[in-house]
């Protein structure tokens, strides 16, 4: 049976719109992690960041990640710190595949610095360095990902084709 496919990587690495893509190509429902959050707890992202603090987004992370990759199989887009946290990445290794998007910083970046969803991590005043600091620390755990797929494009379809093929 096939496993519930988690695509992981950086903000801005088009996990969210990839993952839409694929999950129409498999047939298979789409979930994005950082949106089940925000409807179950009525509240933004950023809203969780500045009220309740990072530690307690990162719980309430772990829980929903956790519960959803144990449901049935579909495409989900994690957060891009929810592979950092070692139980959730415990519990793709067992229920998932997971997939790194890889997705060259130039073009992050000009998707961050132009997207309304400003995200808390980011210090938009040095956005580059800010994004730099963030991968290069991350890097490594992005890199025990099943597959990874190394992208500069906007095209979904094509990512979306690539992903296929590793299948
Ligand atoms: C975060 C990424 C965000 C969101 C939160 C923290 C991170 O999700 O979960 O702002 O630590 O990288 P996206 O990767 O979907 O932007």
């Amino acid at each position: 049976m096939l496993k519930t496919i988690v695509l992981i990587g950086m903000m801005g690495s088009g996990k969210t719109s990839v993952g839409k893509e694929l999950a129409k190509k498999l047939n298979l429902d789409f979930i994005d992690i950082d949106q089940e959050i925000e409807k179950k707890y009525e509240m933004t992202i950023s809203e969780i960041f500045q009220t309740k603090g990072e530690h307690y987004f990162r719980k309430i992370e772990e829980n929903m990640s956790c519960k959803l990759i144990n449901g049935k199989p579909c495409v989900i887009s994690l957060g891009g710190g929810g592979f950092i946290n070692i139980k959730v990445r415990n519990k793709i290794k067992i229920d998932g595949i997971s997939i790194w998007i890889n997705t060259g910083l130039e073009k992050i970046y000009k998707r961050l610095n132009k997207s309304k969803n400003k995200r808390p991590l980011l210090n938009y005043k040095k956005l580059k360095q800010s994004i730099k600091e963030i991968y290069n620390k991350r890097k490594p755990i992005y890199k025990k990902a099943n597959y990874t797929i190394q992208t500069k494009s906007d095209n979904k379809k094509f990512i979306v084709e690539k992903i296929i093929k590793k299948l």
